[in-house]
This record gives structure tokens, C-alpha cells and sequence, in this order.
């Protein structure tokens, strides 16, 4: 919950967007920020201060004479301004140091507080070069942009210039409070179960969601990173994906693994969440296979031809560049720690972890579980000298240098964040 208790100034302006903010204040108050209102005289004409008032919520209008030095008090005690929708006229007037509003002289007046802008207008408007001029040119430090989506507009043109969704403010905004840590570093996530199909309407697979992976690459990218998710089968109508990362759909063991291999190479960072097949199907039937077909001769029984598939991980693993970095997930029912131990070695990762499948924690929103890391001495030689330099001794080392640490039971964000703490 990176909003809770942040005080957010939220500014509305003059757009047939204007009552889509509505729905943004209710998320933002969800999300356990305290949010306060101001209406731009144009935006009152499109939505009532009353809809927030109802709520119990302070409502200024855009005269900055009504209340003397209330736009003061508003960027000394905000820790954001967001303007949603942000209209051609109030993105214009900032960029250009105008300060004639309540909203325009907050934001004069706000020194290094984030400010993030929801434009939200005709495409012709957005694309006008005079706006993509003073969005270019106002700091990236301080001014937060979130895209607006394409599609029909109100005027009934196509274009981008459409409110885009509240998942992509809120993670926009969340990102602001964010400290850089993965700045630019190049991250490769897989996530999801693979499909290994029978035939066009069967396969054989696993009850992975792709929440963990899901929220590693989210978190990753509001600390900076530039995130690659390969996701195998998810449900994407009840998980939000950044637009900021670069998606790719797989579902085989094969099409991940040749999607793996050609990605690799770009990042510094593996984090491979997927649950991957260990078997895929011999011979898929390339029409679906008729229950006569099963069993001609009556017998109850099916037998089907499976081949082992390779270890992406140890494959991965066995043939990084020096500083490049492994970590791997697994599964296990039982003797938990023991297992995930013998696969960071013989995988040669340099960290697992390792999750009691046994806890309900597949498909949950929750996970739990212990991170096995490689420290120290043969950590630092695989990183930051050649393998070749690595001398017998680390390798010694390497047999008791394994750090594990305990994670109780949280939200799968959570959880991300402080996996992702762990790298940073
Ligand atoms: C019906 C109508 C719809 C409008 N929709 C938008 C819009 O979606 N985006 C925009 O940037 N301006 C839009 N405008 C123009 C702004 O309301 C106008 O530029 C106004 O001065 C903005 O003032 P403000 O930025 O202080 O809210 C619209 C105007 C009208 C009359």
C-alpha cells in the first residue's frame, strides 16, 4: 500500500473526461491516500463539488482569492499533485510558468513534490506540437506523464487522447514514491504455467496464475527497471500488467524456452517464476482425438508419450556472461529447504525461492517462503571476475556460503518488493 496516508492534491480540470476523475479519487481513497479536491471553473461544468462533498471531502474551487494563501498550504502539506484530467490549457499553462489558478499556482508553488498529469483531450489537441513541445521540455523529475489510451474519442474521432485506465494512474503514482532503485538495469521475468497440448483442445498443465511473476515485473518496473515479462497462459482480465513492460505471450515448454534464449542474452537479470513442464507431449495429434480413437477394442485406459524437457534454468545458468544473474523459484511439497538447496547447486543459480505448494498459495494473492542466496565470496567472484578466475577456494566456499532467509506469509506484492530489495 505505497498510498497510504500520502496526501494527494488532486486537480480537475475542464474535460469531458472530468467525471472520470471520480472513479480515480474512489481508488485513490481505497488505496488509503487522503485526497483533496480542486475543481477548475471549466471542470465544474462538467461534474459537481458536491459528489465530493457528499463524500466528506474538501472541495476548492479554482479561485485562489476565495481562500488567501491556500495554494501555499496545499503544496506545503501535499505529498503529490496529480491533475486528472489534465486539459491542453492547464498542461500549456503550467509548462509555461502560468500561475493565474488555484491549480496552476499550487503546482508554482509545490518546489520538488511529484506532479503526474492525466491528459486527457481530442488527438489532434494532444498531438498539437506546441503541447508535445512543453511536455518534452518540462522536467522529468518533477512532471509525470501518464499516456493517454487510443481509441474513439467523445468527438467520435479515433486517436489517443482517451482518460486512461486508473490501474495505469495508480501505478504511475506509485512509482513516483518509488526510489529508482532498478534504474535502467535490463530485467527478463517469466511467469504463468506452460501448455503442453494432446491435441487442439487438450493439454497437460499446472494451476500456476502468474501472480508472483506478475507482481516482480510490476514492482521492477516502478523501481525503474526496463522489465521483459514472458507470460504463459494468464488470465489477463483479472491481472494488471504495466504498459511499461515489454510483454510476450507464450504457452509451450518450447516456444518459452526459444523465447527465453533469445531475451537472455539482453538482460542482467533472470527472475523465472513460470511453472514449467518437465514433460511435454511426444507427438501432438493435429485434430482433436476421438474417444473412439482412445480405446477401439473397448479398453478403458489411455496411455500417452511424454519426453523430459531440458532445465531452461540449469541450461541458463551453465552459460551466463560474467555479472549476469540467475533466480529461480520452485514448488515443493516437502522437505522444503533440502530440495530448493540441491537445486540452486545443481542448477547453479544464484538465488531460489522456494515456496510449501502444500500452504495454499497457488492462485492465492498471498505467498510464503524461504530465499536461498549464494553469498559472499562466490557471489562476488560470479559477478564481478571472469569464471575463470574464480578460484578453487570460492568453490570451497560455495558448498557453505548459502544464506537463507525466512518470509512469512503476505501479499504477493509485498512480497515482490522485498525479493526485489534483496537485488537492488
Ligand atoms: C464540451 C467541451 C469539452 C471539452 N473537452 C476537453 C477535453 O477533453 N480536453 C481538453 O483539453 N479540453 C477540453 N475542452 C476545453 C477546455 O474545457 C478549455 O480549454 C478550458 O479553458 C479548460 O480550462 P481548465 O484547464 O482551467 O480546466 C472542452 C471544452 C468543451 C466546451
Amino acid at each position: 500500500m505505497v498510498l497510504k496516508n500520502k496526501k494527494i492534491i488532486l486537480c480537475i480540470t475542464g474535460s469531458i473526461a472530468s467525471y472520470k476523475a471520480v472513479e480515480l479519487y474512489r481508488v485513490l481513497k481505497k488505496e488509503g491516500a487522503s485526497v483533496v479536491i480542486i475543481l477548475s471553473s471549466s471542470a465544474s461544468k462538467f461534474i459537481s463539488p458536491y459528489i465530493f462533498k457528499s463524500f466528506g471531502e474538501e472541495v476548492y474551487s479554482d479561485d485562489a482569492f476565495e481562500i488567501p494563501l491556500a495554494h501555499i498550504e496545499l503544496a506545503k502539506t501535499a505529498d503529490a499533485i496529480v491533475i486528472a484530467p489534465a486539459t491542453y490549457n492547464t498542461i500549456n499553462k503550467i509548462a509555461c510558468g502560468i500561475a493565474d489558478s488555484l491549480i496552476t499556482l499550487t503546482v508554482s508553488a509545490s518546489g520538488d513534490k511529484p506532479c503526474v498529469f492525466i491528459p486527457a483531450m481530442n488527438g489532434k489537441m494532444y498531438s498539437n506540437e506546441i503541447l508535445q513541445k512543453n511536455i518534452k521540455e518540462m522536467s522529468p523529475e518533477k512532471y509525470f506523464f501518464v499516456s493517454p489510451a487510443s481509441g474513439e474519442l467523445a468527438c467520435g474521432d479515433f486517436g489517443e487522447g482517451k482518460f486512461p485506465e486508473i490501474a495505469d494512474i495508480i501505478f504511475e503514482l506509485e512509482s513516483v514514491f518509488k526510489n529508482n532503485r532498478l534504474k535502467g538495469r535490463k530485467i527478463l521475468i517469466t511467469a504463468g504455467g506452460t501448455r503442453e497440448y494432446i491435441d487442439p483442445v487438450r493439454f497437460i498443465s499446472n494451476a500456476s496464475s502468474g501472480k508472483m511473476g506478475v507482481a516482480i515485473a510490476n514492482e521492477a518496473a516502478k523501481e525503474g527497471a526496463n522489465v521483459t515479462l514472458i507470460a504463459c497462459n494468464i488470465d489477463f482480465s483479472c491481472l494488471y500488467i504495466s504498459k511499461k513492460i515489454k510483454l510476450i505471450r507464450k504457452q509451450s515448454f518450447r516456444d518459452l524456452k526459444d523465447s527465453i534464449l533469445e531475451e537472455f542474452p539482453e538482460n542482467a537479470l533472470l527472475i523465472m517464476a513460470a511453472a514449467v513442464s518437465d514433460f511435454s507431449v511426444k507427438e501432438k495429434s493435429a485434430l482433436k482425438i476421438k474417444k473412439e480413437d482412445i480405446s477401439p477394442n473397448g479398453a478403458a485406459d489411455m496411455r500417452l508419450n511424454l519426453i523430459k524437457n531440458e532445465d531452461i534454468l540449469k541450461l541458463l545458468a551453465k552459460n551466463k556472461q560474467d555479472g549476469q544473474i540467475v533466480f529461480g523459484f520452485a514448488a515443493e511439497t516437502d522437505n522444503i529447504i533440502e530440495n530448493a538447496q540441491k537445486k540452486l547447486k545443481e542448477k547453479s543459480l544464484d538465488y531460489i525461492f522456494v515456496n510449501d505448494v502444500s500452504k495454499n498459495i497457488i492462485g492465492s494473492d498471498e505467498n510464503e517462503g524461504y530465499l536461498l542466496k549464494k553469498t559472499s565470496e562466490f557471489s562476488a567472484a560470479a559477478t564481478n571476475k571472469s569464471r575463470s578466475e574464480i578460484n578453487k577456494k570460492a568453490i570451497e566456499n560455495y558448498e557453505q556460503s548459502l544464506e537463507i532467509k525466512k518470509f512469512e506469509r503476505m501479499n504477493k506484492t509485498e512480497l515482490a518488493e522485498l525479493l526485489l530489495a534483496e537485488l537492488a
